[in-house]
């Protein structure tokens, strides 16, 4: 098939073209850079040139590409400060929104089969129970400062699934840990747990999915060849409270034991939202991803994942 990847030289991005192109694909890798086109050659794919928020431009290149199938991994995410999660955020949530339509309308143009779309297992909230599956109901009531992005990605998510001339995809992902994410050695998450400027707050008993990046490719990979429409958890086996993952993440990273701090200390210095994550937030099941997609991670749990990573 003819793939058109908007975020491919991503963090995802760059672990999903190679994957794509090694299983026969034609692959159209998108980028605003000039200078990022030989990257993607070497990848494998076609670099096209254009900026996710000019419609224009995403018209024009996915005209040219004239894709089976639409691959949206945009995001400008970074370095995070919970405390204005919304601001940090808000490039990100103009390529789930104005990113996400832009695209949708390019690729209707052309009539693509498959629009497979990024979102994210946060999406769940922080009710009921502990590890969710897709039929569970979005978040109803996101901390306060991360309430454009939840506006942001249910838009994508609406959009996406809404799309009735294309299969619409949508793959909440776990949180990334692998090659060029915020996990990786020296990266601003890992390096915040090694200085021990991520403590623990409160009983740490918010529920944590993850996924090792590679895997989340695989699972993106198998979504463009067999997905339905519909919502796909990809996460590991393992579903883990931060009271368990942060020692050992500090463990590995031959960090001290992250400082304990209790939970009013925690909101006054990380907010509402850094509370959640915290003590809050639940995990996923990728019981679905499996069975419908034939998927298994090759890392099924972050802690020997994290090591080997
Ligand atoms: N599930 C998760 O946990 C999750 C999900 C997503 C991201 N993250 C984390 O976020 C961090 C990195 O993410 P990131 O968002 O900073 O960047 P990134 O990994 O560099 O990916 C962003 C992608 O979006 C593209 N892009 C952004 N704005 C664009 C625009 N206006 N037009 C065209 N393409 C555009 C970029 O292309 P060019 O720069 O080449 O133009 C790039 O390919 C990593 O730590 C990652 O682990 C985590």
């Amino acid at each position: 098939m003819r793939v058109f990847v908007a975020g491919a030289t991503g963090a995802i991005g760059k672990q999903l073209v190679p994957r794509l192109v090694e299983a026969g694909h034609e692959v159209h890798g998108m980028t605003r850079s000039e200078s990022k086109q030989a990257m993607l050659h070497d990848l494998g794919a076609v670099p096209v040139v254009a900026d996710a928020l000019d419609p224009d431009q995403v018209a024009e290149a996915v005209g040219r590409a004239r894709p089976d199938v639409i691959v949206h991994q945009l995001t400008a995410i970074g370095a995070l400060d919970m405390r204005h999660f919304d601001r940090d955020f808000a490039l990100t949530n103009r390529l789930r929104t104005e990113g996400t339509d832009h695209l949708l309308s390019a690729g209707q143009a052309v009539g693509v089969r498959r629009f497979v779309a990024q979102s994210h297992i946060l999406t769940y909230g922080r009710t009921g129970a502990a590890v969710k599956s897709e039929e569970e109901a979005f978040d109803s009531g996101p901390a306060k400062e991360m309430r454009e992005a939840w506006a942001a990605i249910r838009h994508l998510e609406e959009a996406v699934l809404g799309a009735r001339w294309t299969e619409g995809i949508v793959l909440r992902y776990g949180h990334f840990y692998g090659p060029g994410t915020s996990m990786a050695p020296g990266a601003w998450g890992s390096e915040a747990v090694r200085r021990r400027k991520f403590p623990l707050v409160g009983d740490g008993g918010g529920v944590w999915s993850f996924i090792h990046v590679a895997d989340a490719a695989e699972a993106t990979v198998a979504a463009v060849e067999r997905g339905s429409r519909g919502v796909y958890n990809i996460v590991d086996d393992d579903p883990a409270p931060v009271a368990e993952w942060l020692p050992a993440l500090a463990e590995e990273l031959g960090a001290k034991t992250p400082m304990r701090v209790p939970r009013i200390i925690g909101r006054l210095f990380a907010s509402e939202a850094g509370l959640m994550m915290m003590t809050e937030l639940r995990g996923a099941s990728n019981a679905k991803a499996k069975r419908e997609l034939g998927w298994r991670p090759a890392h099924p749990s972050w802690r020997q994942g994290l090591a080997a990573a």
